[in-house]
């Protein structure tokens, strides 16, 4: 892959460089409520615009239906934009229309200007080749150089992230850079014990993961809603908690898998329980129950780890050479059930090892509890990217700026 600092070498002064981004950034409202993956890109947006080039910004957020959805508009991610960069980051109000065009027609060398969520646009999504494609030759029609630096939309083959770089000189960004380093480490050289944490709600999510893990990690510890599926699995009653009932036969083979291989497979021992979902909102008092985890009652359901699975947990990762986690072990959102996340969060830092956190929910997380971002070995803006990678798979986005 071709790095910016050679695109730069090469001469980058008055050229129109197509910078994929992923500012999928969680909103309140026009509020963002976490600005790490604008934080994560602004490096190479700032380097680009140093060199003095024309840099064009792109990115989608949220999942809108290939049409305009104001809910969904980048406006305030070019807001924060300008904001981490100190200078105005102008904004297109479309992605390939007169907005667009006049837009970036108008950008002096060392500009920045953002475009609006391209997926108002039908054809960045499309599993058709040719609609993808003919998206992507209007994007082309607007630069002269791309720049592949979304590492949490590499998994898509979308036509900004797959289409576009084959139809313009292309590099990978220094975030892109960076999260390829770290978890090539993590399927290289580990350093052991290896041990992975995953929570987050569905098991369905993580099979692919849990599949290649099992033949790297020593040991695998579940939380979160997708440990109910693993307890229902083993017999137990889990009451209304989240269940995917057509996933337990999986799990009972990972469990049988783990023991064959002799990989720790850990459950939770006790959780948090209440009969009632808590207010996001008001946050008003759960109190809920502490119950062991084989004996949930059948009108409740599990919203966190328990005190002595915090501890279980923390004790398991205390030897850690290498920590991999993903997903929250509870509603964290809310006080009463952030115990368990924050315990993680807190024995990957009391960990001598090399801890990685997985991006979306549980990167979130770690900044929404307070904890200092910096501390940890390395916080990936990719959710579903970090894990399909740790999966195995060729990541259309990443493919793409091979050659
Ligand atoms: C993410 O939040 O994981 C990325 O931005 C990708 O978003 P998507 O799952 O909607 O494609």
């Amino acid at each position: 892959m071709k790095t910016i600092d050679e695109l730069v070498q090469d001469g980058v002064e008055g050229k129109r460089i197509f910078v994929r981004a992923d500012l999928n950034v969680p909103l309140d409202g026009t509020t963002i409520t976490d600005d790490g993956r604008i934080r994560a890109v602004a490096p190479t947006i700032a380097k680009l615009a140093a060199a003095g080039a024309k840099v064009i910004v792109a990115s989608h957020l949220g999942r809108p239906k290939g049409a305009p959805d104001p809910q969904f508009s980048l406006a305030p991610a070019a807001v924060r934009l300008g904001e981490i960069l100190g200078k105005k980051v102008s904004f297109a109000t479309d992605t390939v229309g007169d907005s667009a065009k006049a837009t970036v027609a108008a950008l002096a060398n060392g500009e920045v200007t953002l475009l609006e969520n391209l997926r108002f646009n039908a054809g960045e999504t499309s599993k058709d080749d040719a609609e993808r494609g003919a998206f992507a030759d209007a994007l082309a029609a607007l630069a002269d150089l791309y720049v592949g630096d979304g590492f949490g939309a590499v998994h898509r083959k979308h036509a900004s992230v797959f289409d576009l770089p084959a139809r313009l000189p292309h590099a990978a960004g220094d975030l892109i850079a960076t999260e390829v380093g770290v978890l090539k480490k993590l399927t290289e050289d580990v350093a052991r014990p290896y041990v992975v944490v995953l929570g987050g709600a569905k098991v369905s999510d993580k099979l692919g993961v849990i599949d290649n893990l099992l033949k790297k990690a020593d040991r695998i510890l579940i939380g979160g809603g997708m440990s109910y599926t693993f307890l229902a699995a083993k017999g137990h009653e889990v009451g209304i908690s989240l269940l995917q009932e057509d996933q337990k036969g999986k799990c009972l083979e990972y469990l049988a898998e783990a023991e064959k291989r002799g990989v720790e497979f850990v459950l939770p021992v006790d959780v948090l329980v209440s009969a009632d979902f808590p207010d996001l909102k008001t946050k008003a008092p759960a109190n809920p129950e502490t119950v062991s985890s084989d004996a949930i009652p059948a009108d409740k359901e599990g919203l966190d780890i328990g005190p002595k699975t915090r501890e279980l947990y923390a004790a398991k990762l205390a030897d850690a050479g290498t920590v991999f986690w993903n997903g929250p072990m509870g509603v964290f959102e809310h006080p009463d059930y952030a115990n368990g996340t924050k315990a993680v969060a807190q024995a990957l830092l009391d960990s001598p090892g090399f801890t990685v956190v997985g991006g979306g929910d549980s990167a979130a997380a770690v900044r929404t509890l307070g904890f200092d971002e910096n501390a940890f070995g390395h916080i990936s803006t990719g959710g579903g990217a970090s894990l399909e990678y740790l999966e195995g798979k060729t990541l259309p986005g990443l493919a793409a700026l091979e050659d």
